[in-house]
C-alpha cells in the first residue's frame, strides 16, 4: 500500500462524494487529512466517521471556497494546528446548468468563482508552506467537459478547462520547488451532482461509455491517491482522465 505517513493533506468539498472517498484513501495510506466544507458540522462528523475508520488523524474545518474571508479564516487555523499542508485536492466544485441563450451573469460568475477563483485562493495559501519544506502535492479536480463540452455546461465547462490551463501553468512554476501539480478529469462519476439528472440525459451518457457503467468515487480517489504519494513523483503538470473510455 502506498505509505502517506507524515503528510497533512487538505481536501476540499470532502464531505460527500469524490472528496470524501478521496479524504477515505488518503486516511487509510496514513495522511492526517484535513475535512472541509460549508458546514463545519457536517465535516466534523465525517471526520469522525474517517477517524474511526482508519485509526488515521483527522481535523475538520468549515471553509466555502467561494470567499476569501472563509478560506482565509480557515487557513489560519489549519496553519495554528500543523503548520501547513503536504497534499492540497482541489476537489470542491459546483455546477449550476442552464442553456446558453438563457444563462444568466450571475450563472456564469457563480460558477466561475466557485470552481476557479475558490481554488485560485485555496492554492495560493497552500503553496508557501510546501515550497518552504520543498514537498508537495497538488492536485485539481477537472471535468471531462472541459474537453469536450457539454449542453447546459458553458460555465461549469469553462471554469474546469480553465483548472487545466491552472495546473499546467503552476507545475512550471513549482517544479523547482519539488512541487507536483496535476489534474484528474472524472467522466460520469455517481454522486450527488449526477443523481437527479433525468433518466433520458443518464442512458444517453452511459450509451458513449464503451465500459458501460457509471464511474464509482473511489474509481476517482485511487487516481488522486496515486498522484499524491512518491510514485507520482516525476509526473506534473499531466491530466488524467477517469472515464471508462468515454473520450
Ligand atoms: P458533490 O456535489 O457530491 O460534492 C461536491 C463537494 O463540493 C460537496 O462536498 C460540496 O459541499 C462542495 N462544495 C461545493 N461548493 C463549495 C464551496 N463553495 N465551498 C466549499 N465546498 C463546496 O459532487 P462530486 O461529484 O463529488 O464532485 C466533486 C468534484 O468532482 C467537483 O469539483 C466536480 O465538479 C467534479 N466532477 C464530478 C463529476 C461527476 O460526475 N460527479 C464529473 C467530473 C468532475
Amino acid at each position: 500500500m502506498l505509505n502517506l505517513s507524515g503528510k497533512v493533506a487538505l481536501v476540499t468539498g470532502s464531505t460527500r462524494g469524490i472528496g470524501r472517498a478521496t479524504a477515505e484513501k488518503l486516511a487509510e495510506a496514513g495522511a492526517t487529512v484535513i475535512i472541509t466544507g460549508r458546514s463545519e458540522d457536517r465535516a466534523v462528523e465525517v471526520a469522525k466517521e474517517i477517524r474511526e475508520k482508519t485509526g488515521s488523524e483527522t481535523f475538520a474545518v468549515g471553509m466555502d471556497i467561494g470567499v476569501k474571508e472563509s478560506v482565509e479564516g480557515a487557513f489560519k487555523r489549519i496553519t495554528d494546528r500543523f503548520g501547513g499542508v503536504d497534499i492540497l485536492v482541489n476537489n470542491a466544485g459546483m455546477n449550476r446548468d442552464t442553456l446558453f441563450v438563457r444563462m444568466k451573469l450571475e450563472d456564469w460568475e457563480e460558477i466561475i468563482r466557485v470552481n476557479l477563483t475558490g481554488t485560485f485562493l485555496v492554492t495560493q495559501l497552500s503553496v508557501k508552506g510546501m515550497m518552504k519544506k520543498r514537498w508537495g502535492r497538488i492536485i485539481n479536480m477537472s471535468s471531462v467537459v472541459a474537453f469536450i463540452g457539454n449542453v447546459g455546461q458553458a460555465n461549469y465547462s469553462s471554469a474546469k478547462a480553465g483548472l487545466i490551463g491552472f495546473t499546467k501553468t503552476l507545475a512550471k512554476e513549482l517544479a523547482s520547488r519539488n512541487i507536483t501539480v496535476n489534474a484528474v478529469a472524472p467522466g460520469f462519476i455517481e454522486t450527488d451532482m449526477t443523481e437527479d439528472l433525468p433518466e433520458d440525459i443518464k442512458q444517453g451518457f452511459l450509451n458513449q461509455i464503451p465500459m458501460n457503467r457509471f464511474g464509482k468515487p473511489e474509481d476517482v480517489a485511487n487516481v488522486v491517491l496515486f498522484l499524491a504519494s512518491d510514485m507520482a513523483g516525476y509526473i506534473t503538470g499531466e491530466v488524467i482522465h477517469v472515464n471508462g473510455g468515454l473520450f
